[in-house]
């Protein structure tokens, strides 16, 4: 399941509804900059680091490519016995790679040393943590279950990153006993979740069990395929979940993609499909359209039909969710963006592959009818207004996909199928 838009897509509720019917779900990539609400027997959950299938206690992985902050884990894993389900029931790949204390100071300040030019990141360090990574100074959560192991990296990478801190960032260094001390404290509250996730899912997929690999973030974040530099810093598609979780590509039998009925974004960057006007705020009070981790104002939009085709070819999505469907009930009439109109006056239906192209992109609007009532009473898709069924089958006929899954409201019932 991949978020199809710039994320915030309603992952949360579908995730949950799935995992109910899933033996293994698994985070593959990101960290706890993601931000899953779930609203379950009249409980609201709200996850940053753990898979959402914790919440209907499914067994839950986090793979070799996300990235851990062990406070947030620890947080979590008391939030679940609290609420009466196994910690247990949570493994954690010794191969993630932790967010140590450095990577948030990081993220903060080269955040305000780009002023203007901001990504608006979450500012957890998730970036930094994956630039260590690649830089191969990173410090990963097999290391915490070794107190020699980890003094040495911590020693390592803090030769460099104090550096860093006090002539670049004019930050204050960090003190090596500090952090081991620290990190090293939270071995004893890890060690029991580690375990070796890639054969724990090649192992359940041999036996027949059902496996859900939960993306964070979404399509049009990803690194290598997203709004770039407006992006996070792994890969949410499709293919960064087996990467993620290490299994082979041809174990991934089905990609749902989760899209809103409309758009949001938080964050900087272009966005074609942008209200302008006072719809736009009436459209973020009615959808709750502020951040799960930041509280920030979501910007928002009309859906964009663009993005979306592109969704789907770079997950190779075979079914979609359309989430918040209920939102758009107190609008009369419903633009969706069809195509882009380039700046030569050209009009086209693909993403644009040029960044320029992209930010100079207008939308070209098709109006559809509003159905103005609410969609409270419905129990099937047949008993929604018949415009409300015209939208959801306008958007599977133009992305050639079909759509499975119909959000009508905040609770996890609340999804027709
Ligand atoms: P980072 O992931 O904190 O580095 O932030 C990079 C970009 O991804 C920023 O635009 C964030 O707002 C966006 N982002 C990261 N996580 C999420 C999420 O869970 N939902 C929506 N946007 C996100
Ligand atoms: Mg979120």
């Amino acid at each position: 399941m991949v978020g199809a838009q710039w994320g915030d897509e309603g992952k949360g509720k579908i995730v949950d509804l799935l995992a109910q019917k899933s033996d293994v779900v698994c985070r593959y990539q990101g960290g706890p900059n993601a931000g899953h609400t779930i609203v379950a027997d009249g409980e609201t959950w709200k996850l940053r680091q753990m898979p959402s299938g914790v919440v209907s206690g499914t067994r839950s992985v986090i793979g070799a490519g996300c990235v851990v902050d062990p406070q947030v884990f620890v947080d979590e894993l008391d939030l679940l016995a609290e609420r009466g389900v196994d910690p247990s029931i949570v493994v954690l790949s010794g191969n993630a790679h932790l967010i140590m204390p450095w990577h948030v100071t990081i993220d903060q300040a080269s955040e305000r040393r780009l002023g203007k030019l901001q990504i608006g990141t979450t500012r957890r360090g998730i970036g930094p943590a994956y630039a260590d990574k690649a830089s191969r100074i990173g410090i990963r959560v097999q290391d915490v279950l070794d107190p020699k192991i980890l003094r040495e990296k911590i020693e390592v990478a803090l030769a460099e990153k104090n550096l860093w801190l006090e002539r670049i960032y004019e930050a204050e260094p960090f003190d090596l006993e500090d952090v081991w001390a620290r990190y090293a404290g939270y071995a004893e509250r890890i060690a029991p979740s580690v375990g070796d996730v890639s054969l724990l899912v090649d192992q359940a997929l041999r036996a027949g069990e059902r496996v859900l690999f939960e993306g964070a973030q979404a399509t049009m974040l990803d690194l290598d395929h997203g709004t770039y530099p407006f992006v996070t810093s792994s890969n949410p598609i499709a293919s960064g979940a087996p990467t993620g979780i290490g299994i082979g590509p041809t174990r991934i039998d089905r990609v749902l993609g989760v899209s809103k009925a409309y758009v949001t974004r938080v964050g900087e960057g272009p966005f074609p499909s942008e209200i302008s006007g006072p719809q736009q705020a009436e459209l973020r009070e009615l959808g709750g359209e502020f951040g799960t981790v930041t509280g920030r104002e979501r910007r928002c939009g009309w859906l964009d039909l663009v993005a979306l085709r592109y969704a789907v070819r770079v997950n190779g999505i075979t079914s979609l969710a359309l989430t918040k469907l209920d939102v758009l009930s107190a609008f009369a009439e419903l633009p969706v963006c069809v195509r882009y109109r380039l700046r030569d006056g050209s009009e086209t239906e693909h993403f644009p592959a040029h960044q320029s192209d992209f930010h100079h992109a207008e939308p070209v609007w098709e109006t559809l009818p509003g159905w103005a009532q609410p969609l409270d009473e419905a129990a099937s898709l047949d008993d929604l207004p018949a415009s409300a069924r015209d939208y959801v089958a306008f958007v599977a006929s133009a992305l050639g996909v079909p759509i499975e899954l119909v959000g009508v409201g905040a609770s996890r019932d609340r999804v027709l199928v």
